[in-house]
C-alpha cells in the first residue's frame, strides 16, 4: 500500500493567510526554518495506479499533482477514484467543489457526515449540480471495499471508527458520535489509521490504532492553551476537539506507548512542532515520531 501525504497542515493552511505568529513568520521568510504546508489531506493506493483521497482540502488543485498515475486523462475524469472523509470540516470538504469538473466524484464517509453535507445548500448538493456524486455510507465498524471507477475491487478496504470531537461550528445541531472518524485503510497485508481530528485517545480509540501499521494523528496543537495564550481565541485545544501533542495525558505519550509508526498531520500553524528547529520538535523525534511534511511518502 502506498501512502501520500498531500496536505499536513489544519486549516488555514502553513503559513495562515492571516498570521504572523512565530512558525507563521518563519514560514513565510525562512522556508528552511519551517516548511509551507498545504492544507490536511492523503492519498492511498493498494497499486500505486488508481488512488483514493483521504479529505478534499481547499488545496486539492494542486495536491493533485503530487499523485503519480492522477495525470488528467483524454475522458476529464477525476483523475482519482473517489474521496474518503474523516469529518464534514471545511478543511477536509471544501475540495470537493472544487473537484466539480471530475464529472463522477464517488464520496465515502460516516452516516453522519454523510447528513450534514447533504442538508440543503450544503457541499454535496452543490457538487450535484455539476457532476454525478454518490454517496456510499461508512457506518462505524463496518469494513467496506473500496472500487474503481469500473466496479473493480482496488484491494483497499476501509473502516470508519468514531472518534471524539463534535460537528462542525456551521452544523451544531447534528449529533456528536460519528461526526468525525478516524479511518483504518487496510489491503490485506497492511494498514493505515488516519485520524487527523481526535479529541482524546480513549481505549476505543487506541485499540483502533494499536494494530495499524502506519499512524496519521492529528497534530493541530502542541499546547491544550495554545490559541489562549497567543490571545488568539478562547477554547481550549480539548475544547475544539484536538488532544495537545505535550503532557502527560497528551497524544505524544500515548502513541509513543504504541511503539508503532506515527506522524502528525493536520498541523495548526501555531504549533511549535513546526520550526525545524524547536525544543517541541526535539521532543516529538525524541519519542520516535514524525512531524509531517507535504509530499512525504509511504509504503508499507
Ligand atoms: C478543525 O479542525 O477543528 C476545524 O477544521 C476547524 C475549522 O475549520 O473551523
Ligand atoms: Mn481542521
Ligand atoms: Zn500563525
Amino acid at each position: 500500500m502506498d501512502i501520500i501525504l498531500l496536505g499536513t497542515a489544519a486549516g488555514g493552511g502553513f503559513p495562515q493567510w492571516n498570521c504572523a505568529c512565530r512558525p507563521c513568520r518563519a514560514a513565510r521568510h525562512d522556508p528552511a526554518a519551517a516548511r509551507p504546508r498545504t492544507q490536511s489531506s492523503v492519498a492511498v493506493s493498494a497499486d500505486g495506479e488508481r488512488w483514493f483521497l483521504i479529505n478534499a482540502s481547499p488545496d486539492v488543485r494542486s495536491q493533485l499533482a503530487l499523485i503519480p498515475g492522477a495525470a488528467p486523462r483524454p475522458s476529464r475524469d477525476l483523475p482519482v477514484e473517489g474521496v474518503l472523509l474523516t469529518d464534514a470540516e471545511i478543511d477536509h470538504t471544501l475540495g470537493l467543489l472544487l473537484l466539480r469538473e471530475g464529472r463522477r466524484l464517488p464520496v465515502a464517509a460516516s452516516p453522519v457526515v454523510g447528513r450534514i453535507l447533504e442538508r440543503g445548500g450544503g457541499v454535496l448538493p452543490t457538487v450535484r449540480a455539476f457532476a454525478d456524486v454518490p454517496f456510499t455510507p461508512l457506518p462505524p465498524g463496518a469494513t467496506v471495499e473500496l472500487r474503481d471507477r469500473n466496479g473493480d475491487a482496488l484491494g483497499l478496504t476501509v473502516e470508519a471508527f468514531a472518534v471524539a470531537g463534535g460537528p462542525p461550528r456551521f452544523a451544531p445541531d447534528a449529533p456528536h458520535d460519528g461526526a468525525v472518524t478516524g479511518l483504518l485503510v487496510s489491503d490485506g497485508r497492511a494498514s493505515c489509521a488516519c485520524v487527523p481530528g481526535c479529541g482524546a485517545l480513549d481505549a476505543r480509540t487506541t485499540a483502533h490504532l494499536a494494530g495499524a501499521d502506519l499512524i496519521l494523528f492529528d497534530g493541530t496543537f502542541w499546547a491544550d492553551d495554545e490559541l489562549q495564550s497567543l490571545g488568539y481565541g478562547t477554547r481550549t485545544a480539548r475544547a475544539m476537539g484536538h488532544l495537545p501533542i505535550s503532557g502527560a495525558d497528551g497524544s505524544l505519550a500515548s502513541l509513543a506507548a504504541l511503539k508503532r509508526r506515527a506522524v502528525y498531520l493536520h498541523i495548526n500553524n501555531t504549533n511549535p512542532i513546526l520550526l525545524e528547529d524547536s525544543p517541541e520538535r526535539r521532543a516529538v523525534a525524541g519519542e520516535g515520531l514524525t512531524v509531517g511534511a507535504d509530499g512525504m511518502r509511504f509504503s508499507l
